[in-house]
């Protein structure tokens, strides 16, 4: 989604605001543009299109000369990409840039246009610029304070006031935003990688509070001008793990993170060999006290809550009911003060699981958020937090962060089941040592790239694709079409693999390629039945299993090999050849791998 920057110090402002953004591509955007002060005037260049667009654009009609300004990545909501809708907007006075939805635009637009007000975009963001022109009478906090109480909707707002040449003012609901602190210099954010070149000191953004750039230092008022005190932090990562490390994309070098991932994610949270997440206050007491859990999560992330589900009811006898957030919170669910309802999110800004926790708070239920992005909504406004430590995920197709997701459900399943009294002490330990193996397994998988390489040059030219699975495998299957769809734009389906010929085996034509997992050993050959089936009616099928079963030529015609750990544990390793055949296949078709079209990376929309 949309991203926004500000800067105020010393430096040549359009070149850095034109840094962040670049840092802030990984949201997703089709149009972009920066408004910066020259001379006392504020400059405005915009355009469709990448910021490469944008920065030729600058170099060709004039680089825009200051230190003071704001910038902007638009990904289209209300209007279609082009510069005219292309931010920053503004009026004589006012100049803004705007992430989220302002909700009652309409009614505010009608209002100005009676006043007199013309409009040259179809944003809903021009109507706020519009608006705060309207009450701006000399004094900017004012004016913002009377437009914070007339919109409606989501906003991350940076703002220039015409009569103050060196000030950016910002403020927040329902969108992330951060400001950085350097020397002499003061920025707003969307995300912390967009600053992490000039300074790792950050002040987190809470609801309605103002921040006003001016003089390379930063202020931060509350909704009534109050100053407010904040807690500074501080980046624990440093560029490089924002950057490719001589990887040719983001998603390839965060597939390759994993098991670094997984090993920053479990060790703290094991203490003398049984998992203790004890640091977010989760006690063995109450763990073992709630009687149902719901994990509510959008798209990969719910998936993540889909092996969640599997390994907690598999181990702990708890049932567990897995909801998409934007379904969830619009179903009227039954929870009480005796469920917990984990929420799980890469970014922490998912506007539908973030809604989803607020209902499950307001009705008493306790609530459990597992995050990767430090100090974002989800985690500020959970009961529980556990952050998964995967580091940045910048490619919009997750990878690194789901499968750290997985091994925090592990942890959480392991604990339950012990203090359920499902499993005994002895075999928490030992599933949790498994855990701890698993990323040396992985490293082991990462070695087949090629051969994921050459099973996706056989898919390039596929136009339907089918991912077929049971029970863990099921869940992995959807996890593997999601990716294959979200970069290789092929469209695919996933399936129970035994729900196949209730109807969607009619679609199995000479040539489809099927992709089957079967890592459940129990259901092995159920799989495999399945399999044949779609087989005899002409599929090409790729089957991912263990290595050391052997696949008949009347059953596949091509096999990648997984090390064998406990069959529970088994989505860790197996997920990994699906991210790879998702990533050559959008490589081979010549994909924006890290940037697939129409997709964000944090989306702050419902
Ligand atoms: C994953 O590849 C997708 N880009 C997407 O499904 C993502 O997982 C979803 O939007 C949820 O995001 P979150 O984890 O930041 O809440």
């Amino acid at each position: 989604m949309c991203g926004i920057v500000g800067y105020v110090g010393k430096k040549d402002c359009t070149k850095v605001l034109l840094d962040s953004l670049k840092k802030l591509e990984y949201r997703g955007y089709d149009s972009a543009g920066v408004a910066v002060f020259e001379n006392g005037e504020i400059k405005i260049s915009k355009s469709k299109g990448r910021l490469a667009v944008l920065e030729q654009k600058l170099q060709k009609e004039g680089w825009i000369n200051g230190t003071c300004g704001i910038g902007h990545t638009r990904w289209a909501t209300h209007g279609e990409p082009s510069d005219i809708n292309s931010h920053p907007h503004g009026s004589a006075r006012v100049t803004i840039v705007h992430n989220g939805i302002i909700e009652n635009y309409q009614k505010i637009k009608a209002f100005l246009i009676k006043k007199g007000y013309t409009f040259e975009s179809e944003t809903d963001t021009e109507t706020v610029a519009k608006l705060l022109d309207y009450y701006y009478e000399g004094d900017p906090m004012a004016a913002i304070q009377k437009v914070l109480g007339e919109i409606e909707g989501s906003y991350a707002l940076g703002m220039m006031f015409k009569d103050f040449p060196n000030r950016v003012y910002a403020v927040r609901k329902d969108s992330p935003l951060i400001v950085g602190v350097g020397e002499d210099e003061a920025f707003i954010a969307s995300d912390v990688p967009a600053i992490i070149k000039y300074t790792r000191n950050y002040y987190l953004i809470d609801q309605d509070e103002i921040v006003v750039l001016d003089d390379g230092k930063a202020g931060i008022y509350d909704i009534h001008g109050m100053p407010v005190d904040k807690e500074l932090m501080t980046a624990d990562w440093d560029m490089e793990a924002a950057e490719k490390g001589g990887y040719p994309h983001f998603m390839l070098k965060e597939i390759n993170d994993q098991p670094t991932a997984i090993k920053t994610t479990i060790t703290p949270r094991i203490n003398e060999g049984m998992p203790d997440l004890s640091e977010c206050g989760m006690t063995l007491e109450k763990l073992s006290g709630y009687q149902n859990i719901f994990v509510v999560a959008c798209g990969t992330a719910m998936h993540a809550g889909l092996v969640g589900k599997y390994v907690i009811e598999q181990l702990a006898r708890v049932p567990v009911t897995v909801d998409v957030a934007s379904e969830f919170r619009y179903r009227n669910p039954i929870l009480s003060d005796k469920d917990l309802v984990i929420v799980v999110s890469q970014s922490g800004e998912t506007a539908d699981t973030l809604e989803a926790l607020r209902l499950s708070k307001n009705v008493g239920a306790d609530t459990l958020a597992i995050v990767n992005v430090k100090g974002s909504s989800i985690a500020r406004e959970a009961d529980m937090v556990l952050y998964t430590h995967a580091g940045p995920e910048i490619s919009v197709a997750s990878t690194k962060a789901y499968i750290v997701q997985i091994a925090v459900f592990y942890l959480i399943a392991f604990e339950l089941a012990f203090a359920k009294g499902a499993i005994s002490e002895e075999e928490c330990r030992r599933l949790t040592g498994v855990l701890q193996s698993v990323p040396d397994l992985i490293n082991v998988v990462l070695q087949q790239a090629e051969q994921c390489k050459y099973i996706a040059s056989k898919l390039i030219n596929a136009g339907n694709l089918l991912y077929i699975g049971r029970g863990l495998d099921y869940a992995l299957s959807m996890e593997g079409s999601l990716k294959l769809k979200e970069i290789s734009y092929i469209h695919s389906e996933s399936y129970a693999a035994g729900e196949l010929k209730h109807g969607t085996i009619s679609l199995v034509t000479e040539g489809m390629p099927v992709i089957a997992v079967a890592t459940q050993r129990e259901l092995f050959d159920k799989t495999v039945s399945n399999v044949k089936e779609v087989k005899a009616r002409g599929a090409s099928v790729i089957f991912v299993t263990h290595s050391y079963k052997t696949i008949e030529s009347d059953v596949a015609e091509y096999k990648i090999g997984l090390p064998t750990i406990d069959d529970i544990l088994m989505p860790l390793p197996a997920v990994v050849p699906l991210q790879l055949i998702a990533y050559y296949t959008a490589v081979l078709k010549g994909n924006d791998v890290d940037k697939p079209r129409n997709l964000a990376k944090s989306v702050t929309v419902e």
